[in-house]
């Protein structure tokens, strides 16, 4: 396999359905080893399977993005899975589909409710900085 992500390492989060699972399918494609992220542990055990059985390698993390405490974590086991993390996509908890001006207070972006989206960016960038690179 090569592509534009030979050698990378990526996470996912929410990569057991969806966007998400869509997202690491074309994150092999492209040569990552990817990290399923994954509130729903077997979601995520299904989709780490299915990157093996095409041929790549997957690690499944099981981790609610609101935890920062398992976002730390999650982020702690891809680099001593993987030996280094290079890409974050933060899929998971974020709005649901539709015109941002019918999002409920529940999903606006304020507040309490983005912490599932900072979470993992606040977990990620001491990783990128010490090598100076990632995204
Ligand atoms: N589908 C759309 O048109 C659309 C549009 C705008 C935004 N979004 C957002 O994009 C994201 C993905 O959408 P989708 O349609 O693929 O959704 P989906 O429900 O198919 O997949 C989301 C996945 O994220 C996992 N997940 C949910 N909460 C989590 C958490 N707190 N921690 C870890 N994993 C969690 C779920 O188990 C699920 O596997 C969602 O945040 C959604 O709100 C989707």
């Amino acid at each position: 396999m090569s592509g534009r992500l030979d050698g990378k390492v990526a996470i996912v989060t929410g990569g057991g359905s969806g966007i998400g699972r869509a997202s690491a399918l074309t994150f092999l494609r492209e040569g990552a080893r990817v990290v399923i992220a994954e509130v729903d542990a077997d979601r995520g055990a299904r989709g780490a399977q299915e990157i093996t059985e095409q041929g790549g390698e997957a690690l499944a993390v099981t981790v609610d993005v609101a935890d920062q405490d398992g976002v730390a974590a999650m982020t702690d086991a891809a680099v001593e899975h993987f030996g280094k993390l290079d890409i974050l996509f933060c899929n998971a908890s974020g709005p649901p589909a539709g015109p941002f001006r019918d999002h409920s207070q529940n999903h606006n972006h304020g507040g309490d409710n983005q912490r599932p989206l900072q979470n993992p960016f606040q977990s990620h960038p001491p990783y990128i900085l010490r090598r100076r690179s990632g995204s």
